[in-house]
């Protein structure tokens, strides 16, 4: 495996967006059901743990969706044949929380198909490692997990599977591509998604993908559509796929919204690897049956650093960048232009986000919550100077309550974190982001601590924002969903 020591390789070949889902435990043996709990493992931990009866399980469990023939995974993992000249790679990754790659503070928040090891599996692997990597007894090891099954969905069989017509030829070498195809699903009503998933066939060189959904108007708007020019707030971001991604599902009554006309977008970031191959990619689609409209709809929401919607938590710092970006603004007005609003780009143009060179610097964003709602996910996104961030709740009585706090971020590994039971808030609640920046020398990515870095769309520009998954609700559905999960908690 000398691919897998060359740091450029390893590095274009991380997924760089992961959206690990309930099946992904499940799949894995579990019933989606959390680790179990350190102290019943403790008690288990023999003195000395063999790979049969003690390792297998874990790599099972939380390492051979990745580590297995065929991903970008620089080796896999399945056998003790495999693993065993592997063994101090394994424990060095393990101990520092690298792999699997899920970079929270684990004291914080319970999420679905959360692949951490605990404590006590991680001495476990240790043990392991310094006992000499012994192999133990076949008899003691879990039956092999089914491969097959992990190609396929996850939640069962789709309603609609839409697939690359032409698909795309991988060559053996080159640079990195971003093609892109649109297919009509050829959906004629409004439908509603329960799950979806994405399944590529080249799973060596498919570094991420996404499906993007629009009902272009005009032969424009169709051209932008499959150019990627098409406007963010017109665009449905249908699914992600990275490596070890399992789909995604939404919880009862909730789901998103598939417009009648809409093109699907096939947008995959490709990364020849050593062998010339064809990917055709495939989503699938399960829907609420026909007529059916889920309670609530889900819809994504970026809160970023910078400047944006926030205008009364930031109003002298928006009045300030709008004046600078030539908006004839009313000083008296209790609102932003409309027209400010409405263009991302601008607000981006004006963001705050600044990161001088040779420093850690801080950035926030405020975002109260329009409606109530439900907050079903995370996924803090920033370039090579990112370093954490964490998304806070700031209660309609000032309490404030950290939601997920990303302490090790990582760009290269774009992970969702879903929330095992959603956050559900009352009108007005503030979403509250905070991310870090590291631009000195002490970040091994940063590839200038010298430079000033601002906000932008390339690699070497940083952003700052937060992908929160966001079910609006009425104040009524509100009510009655507090007090549904009120009478819930005084029952157990
Ligand atoms: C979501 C996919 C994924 C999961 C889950 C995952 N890995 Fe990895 N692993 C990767 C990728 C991709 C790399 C190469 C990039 C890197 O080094 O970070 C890697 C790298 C490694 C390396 C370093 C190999 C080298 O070249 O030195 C080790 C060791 C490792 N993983 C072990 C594990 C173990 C043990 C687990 C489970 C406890 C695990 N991984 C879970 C995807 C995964």
């Amino acid at each position: 495996m000398r691919r897998s020591r060359n740091p450029a390789a390893r590095c274009a070949v991380l997924a760089s967006l992961v959206a690990l889902s309930g099946a992904a435990v499940a799949a894995a043996g579990g019933s989606g059901a959390p680790p179990a709990p350190a102290a019943a493992q403790a008690e288990a931990a023999p003195s000395e743990a063999t790979f049969n009866r003690d390792v297998l399980p874990i790599l099972q469990r939380s390492c051979q969706r990745c580590h297995r023939p065929g991903t970008g995974a620089p080796m896999s993992l399945l056998t003790f044949e495999e693993a065993r000249p592997w063994a101090r790679a394994i424990k060095d990754r393990v101990i520092t929380r690298q792999m699997p790659p899920w970079h929270l503070d684990r004291s914080i928040g319970e999420y679905t198909a959360d692949p951490s090891l605990s404590d006590a599996e991680i001495a476990t692997v240790a043990q392991w490692v310094d006992a000499g990597a012994p192999r133990g007894n076949p008899a003691d090891a879990p039956p092999p997990l089914d491969l097959a099954s992990l190609n396929e969905w996850t939640y069962g069989e789709p309603d609609l599977v839409v697939q690359m017509k032409e698909g795309f030829r991988i060559p053996a070498e080159g640079p990195d591509f971003y093609p892109s195809e649109i297919v009509d699903p050829g959906l004629t009503e409004d439908r509603y998604v329960k799950w979806v998933q994405i399944i590529p066939e080249a799973y060596c060189c498919v570094h991420h993908s996404h499906v993007y959904v629009s009902v272009p108007e005009t032969t424009e708007d169709l051209e932008e559509f499959r150019l990627g020019m098409g406007s963010n707030t017109e665009e449905i971001d249908l699914i992600e796929y990275a490596m070890g991604s399992t789909g995604q599902y939404y919880p009862e009554g909730t789901g998103r919204k598939l417009p009648a006309g809409g093109l699907f977008r096939f947008a995959p970031h490709y990364h020849p690897w050593g062998e010339e191959t064809i990917d055709r990619q495939k989503v699938g689609v399960k829907f609420y049956p026909p007529g059916e409209v889920p309670e609530l709809i889900v819809t994504a929401h970026r809160i970023r650093t910078g400047i944006g919607h926030d205008w009364k938590l930031n109003r002298e710092a928006v009045e300030d960048r709008l004046l600078r970006a030539g908006y004839d603004l009313d000083l008296h007005a209790d609102r932003m232009p409309a027209g400010a609003l409405i263009d991302d780009n601008t607000l981006n143009g004006v963001a705050l986000l600044s990161i001088p060179p040779h420093s850690v610097v801080r950035h926030e964003r405020f975002w109260p919550l329009p409606q109530a709602a439900l907050v079903l996910s995370f996924q803090p996104h920033m370039h090579f100077r990112g370093k954490r961030m964490l998304l806070e709740a700031i209660h309609l009585d000032g309490r404030r309550e950290v939601l997920t706090d990303v302490v090790n971020y990582e760009q290269t590994w774009q992970i969702v974190y879903p929330y095992r039971e959603p956050h559900l808030f009352p009108k007005g609640t503030i979403l509250h982001t905070v991310s870090w920046h590291d631009n000195t020398a002490n970040n091994r990515h940063n590839p200038d601590p010298s430079g000033w870095v601002g906000w932008g769309g390339r690699t070497m520009d940083e952003m700052g924002h937060g992908w929160t998954d966001v079910a609006f609700m009425t104040d009524e559905q509100y009510a009655r969903r507090l007090a549904e999960r009120e009478a819930q908690a005084n029952d157990e």
